[in-house]
């Protein structure tokens, strides 16, 4: 009886083997090595024609007995280790649901949008319009429409970045040879592109960014926002800009503050002046914020000058207008008290996130 000796050894060679298959495909390689077709078990049923025939029933009988327990053995092992591989990656996986989430970072609106966005609310109520004009201009748009002289210093590269050297020969000969494309100083062209794209009467505010080769301080922005204005109407009056702008600064800045215009010059409105709100921190007695005059000055403005509507072809004996320019950082300084206008462009969070 050599074959059931050789079955029996099988049997525990493969037992031993099953039992200690560290991992899954350690048992595959054991059921391929005994159950498999080259494998050691398959080999000794496929020589049972060797086994004397009165010996057949028996040994064939217990070399199924031993396949059943091989396989048995192997089917109860692979359902250990599948299990142990399944609680080895929930472990890995494993979420602490108790852990404090990762809050999502909400943006908002930067403060000064905030302020266009509110000033445009506040004019848009008195029934203006909001328009939009080019960034990048012509000398033209910028200074010539707007009756400033060839001689104007603002024209010279040192207040005005030039942007391409293309000016035609002898062509809106601005100073010493300079481009005439520029980035605009003031959003005053607008007035220019809107009178010459729409019949009076007009009502409308553009805000934008405007451009100036000035070094950053606590009062002054190479960049910053402007918000122009402009009305051109039938009988329009200086009566008319002050009540606009009173009520402007009433609404912007709360009504226990006073405003104040002085005579000033610009070269598109006449008369002009600059309008001054009363200071926040000491309450108009002056202070260290107000240089302790007890005022800030937020806008020019004044009653757009006939030049001006000569250039865009409009009637200055049928109408006459006003026009107005506010700075939203100043604004912003204003109502926030901010000390320093670089604030506004270091884009810190900490400062930002208060608004
Ligand atoms: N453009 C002027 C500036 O940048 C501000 C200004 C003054 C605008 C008077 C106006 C105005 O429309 O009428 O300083």
């Amino acid at each position: 009886m050599a074959m059931i000796d050789d079955l029996k050894a099988i049997e525990a060679q493969a037992a031993k083997g099953i039992s200690g298959a560290p991992t899954l495909d350690d048992l595959d390689r054991i059921r391929v090595a005994v159950t498999g077709k080259k494998g050691s078990l398959t080999g000794v049923l496929r020589s049972m024609g060797a086994v004397p025939p009165e010996q057949r029933p028996q040994v064939g009988k217990f070399a199924n007995e031993v396949r059943g327990r091989v396989e048995e053995a192997l089917e109860a092992r692979r359902v250990e280790l599948s299990h142990a591989a399944m609680q080895a990656r929930i472990a890995a996986d494993a979420v602490d649901v108790t852990l404090p989430g990762r809050r999502p970072q909400v943006g908002s609106q930067h403060l000064i949008s905030q302020i266009v966005e509110e000033m445009e609310q506040i004019f848009c109520g008195m029934g203006y319009r909001v328009m939009d004009g080019p960034q990048v201009e012509t000398t033209y748009y910028n200074f010539t429409a707007l009756n400033a002289p060839e001689d104007h210093p603002s024209r010279s590269a040192r207040d005005t970045f030039y942007v391409v050297d293309n000016a035609p020969e002898g062509k809106e000969a601005h100073v010493q040879g300079e481009s005439d494309v520029l980035l605009r100083t003031q959003t005053s062209g607008v007035q220019v592109h809107t009178m010459e794209e729409h019949e009076p009467p007009i009502y409308m505010i553009c805000p934008g960014t405007v451009y100036r080769p000035d070094t950053a301080d606590a009062c002054h922005l190479p960049q910053f926002t402007q918000i122009e204005g402009l009305v051109v109407d039938e009988g329009i009056t200086f009566g008319d800009l002050k009540g606009t702008l009173d009520y402007f600064c009433r609404e912007m800045f709360g009504s226990d503050r006073a405003t104040r215009y002085r005579p000033h010059f610009f070269p598109f409105t006449e008369p002009s002046c600059e309008v001054d709100v009363s200071c926040g921190v000491c309450g108009g007695k002056g202070c260290r914020f107000c240089k302790g005059t007890g005022w800030l000055e937020i806008l020019g403005c004044g009653m757009v000058d006939p030049n001006v509507f000569g250039f865009s072809g409009i009637d200055p004996e049928k109408y006459s207008g006003f026009a107005f320019g506010i700075g939203a950082e100043r604004v912003a300084a204003l109502r926030y008290d901010l000390p320093d206008l670089r604030m506004l462009m270091t884009g810190d969070m900490r400062f930002l996130r208060q608004f």
